[in-house]
């Protein structure tokens, strides 16, 4: 199965019980799980729904859009990212993903590392939650968005 993506040993060091997070976050991924029951995505069958809360307590949830011209296609991550910006909240505090891979766990792909890198500058990194929508007891890999793509692009270091 080519849409099957294996994260592998790296990621069980942090690979924690749901029932042993936050209330906030458990609340986050459940937002992603719900959004993730919009997902079009006709062309590949991955659905994936994703959560954002910014500082003032917001949950912005989207899923992802495919287009029959791929290349169109928007992923979970950014559809909400982009609806928190819109709206004008920037000040992402947490980030939850929610897909079904039957090994490992769906983190953003490239784009969204760096979409989301962009708010996440000056040390305010932004803890990132990946779960599945159905496998229990629930497992969780906690990660960021910075451990997830390192040195990563900044128009400002281009300078
Ligand atoms: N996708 C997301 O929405 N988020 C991810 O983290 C991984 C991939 C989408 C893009 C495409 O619609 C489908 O999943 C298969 O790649």
């Amino acid at each position: 199965m080519s849409q099957v993506f294996i994260n592998g040993a790296r990621d069980e060091a942090n690979v924690r019980d749901h029932d042993s997070l936050d209330v906030s976050i458990q609340e986050l991924i459940k937002a992603a799980a719900e959004a993730r029951k919009n997902a079009y995505c006709p062309y590949s069958n991955f659905a994936v729904g994703a959560a954002l809360r910014t500082s003032d307590g917001t949950i912005y949830s989207g899923c992802n859009i495919e287009n029959g011209a791929y290349a169109a296609s928007i992923c979970a991550e950014r559809t909400a990212a982009a609806k928190a910006i819109s709206e004008g909240k920037r000040e992402f505090v947490a980030c939850a993903v929610v897909a079904q891979q039957d090994s490992g766990f769906t983190t953003p792909c490239g784009v969204c590392r760096q979409f989301l890198s962009e708010f996440a500058m000056d040390g305010k990194d932004i803890p990132l939650y990946a779960a599945k929508p159905t496998n229990l007891p629930l497992r969780v890999l906690c990660t960021s968005v910075l451990q997830l793509l390192p040195n990563s692009f900044s128009f400002q270091n281009g300078k």
